[in-house]
């Protein structure tokens, strides 16, 4: 390892608190605009997203200033940024949300932003590193999700990280001119610490 990659990683590890063995979770910021800007309008990207309409700079603009002043409790969402490990480089965001305090659970929602970045182990390991806060951070029970079918590479990803398939919401996005079926998953907390335990982290958290 050279001396400049020691330090990047050391100065982007600093900064999360979450870490898994590729990512590091951190708090979104107003200077991640120009970033999110680049890759957000994607039709590639955003095909298996709720929303297939472009963003304006100014939709994006007070969408980051409602996730980077959010708490879970107060506003039932958690939003962070994903950056790689090493470089720091930013490459997406992860959220839960409709945090329920009754019930202690959440849906799990996650994009990385850049094609080139897609099918590099990013998302998996964003998702085990976001369950753990979600079970041993927020204490939370349960944690779901909705995937469109064919969006199999989601699907890989959310398997390895321990989410199960439990049903079919048919024909509940219409995208590209037809209705698509999605795919429910979830998981339990006991599910999760059969994995990682009390006391156990997913990358180098403390
Ligand atoms: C879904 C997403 C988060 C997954 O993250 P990722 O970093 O691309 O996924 P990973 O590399 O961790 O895992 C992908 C898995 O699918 C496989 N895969 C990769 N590309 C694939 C493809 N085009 N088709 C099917 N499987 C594919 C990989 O081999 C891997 O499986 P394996 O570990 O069993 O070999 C990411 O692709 C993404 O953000 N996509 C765009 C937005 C999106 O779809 N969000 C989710 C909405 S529910």
């Amino acid at each position: 390892m050279q001396f400049l990659d020691i330090f990047i990683f050391k100065s982007s590890a600093m900064l999360g608190m979450y870490l898994g063995e590729k990512v590091n979770l951190r708090a979104l910021e107003l200077d991640d605009l120009d970033i999110v800007m680049k890759h957000w309008n994607n039709l590639e990207l955003r095909q298996y997203l709720n929303s297939q309409i472009p963003m304006s700079r100014q939709t994006e603009r007070a969408w980051l200033e409602r996730a980077t002043t959010q708490d879970p409790w107060r506003d039932g969402e958690m939003t962070l940024a994903i950056e790689d490990i090493k470089s720091g480089e930013f490459l997406g965001s992860v959220s839960l949300f409709d945090i329920s305090k009754q019930h202690k659970r959440a849906e799990f929602g996650i994009a990385i932003h850049n094609a080139d970045n897609l099918g590099k182990g990013y998302g998996t390991d964003t998702t085990r590193v976001m369950l753990w806060v979600a079970f041993h951070i927020l204490g939370l029970n349960s944690i779901y999700l909705i995937t469109m079918d064919g969006n199999e590479r989601a699907q890989k990803a959310y398997k390895n990280a321990g989410f199960k398939p439990v049903g079919v919401f048919r024909q509940g996005a219409y995208v590209k001119g037809a209705f698509h079926d999605f795919v429910i998953m979830d998981i339990l907390k006991e599910e999760f610490f059969e994995t990682y335990p009390p006391g156990s982290s997913v990358g180098n958290s403390p």
